[in-house]
């Protein structure tokens, strides 16, 4: 049976009514129009749902509704500041780490929680932080250097 939960996601508060049990990926798509956030395996094995709670990466595909409320939400849509783009999306670009794009912003966002905890990563950081990021594209060159640039950008940027 549907009941009413409360979230705060992107910093802001709202209200969704759906069965407990519902994966969060299915409320940020349908419910709040948050489609940055894909649907790729929904089994917690490829990424490609990944958002921030308290600022942790996780598969929202395996997040159930109920355990949300209480905890901050970001996704990709909320990782930008008002000043633009946040400094990992604009080293995608400048990298050209992008194809087909899917994987991506559940990349981006792995790749936010690891510089909120490693201000310089290594190869091995980054790759261990993919770890459960697929990107059947194979940009993962690509992908390794726009995360070095953007922590590069950010230790010389400390508000970032
Ligand atoms: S769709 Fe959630 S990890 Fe693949
Ligand atoms: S860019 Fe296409 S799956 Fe990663």
């Amino acid at each position: 049976m549907a009941e009413t939960f409360k979230l705060r996601v992107n910093g802001r508060d709202c209200e969704v009514q759906a069965e407990p049990a519902t994966p969060l990926l299915y409320i940020l798509r349908n419910d709040l129009k948050l489609k940055g956030t894909r649907f790729g395996c929904g089994e917690a094995q490829c990424g490609a749902c990944n958002v921030l709670l308290d600022g942790n990466a996780v598969p929202s595909c395996d997040t159930p509704l109920w355990s949300v409320p209480g905890h901050e939400v970001t996704t990709i849509e909320g990782i930008g500041g008002e000043s633009g783009l946040h400094p990992l999306q604009q080293a995608f670009i400048d990298e050209q780490a992008i194809q087909c794009g899917y994987c991506i912003d559940g990349i981006i966002i792995s790749a936010v929680a690891l510089l909120r905890r490693e201000r310089d990563p290594s190869n091995t950081q980054i790759a261990a932080a993919l770890d459960r990021n697929l990107c059947r594209c194979g940009t993962h060159v690509r992908i390794l250097r726009a995360i070095r640039a953007a922590a590069r950008a950010m230790r010389a940027s400390p508000k970032t």
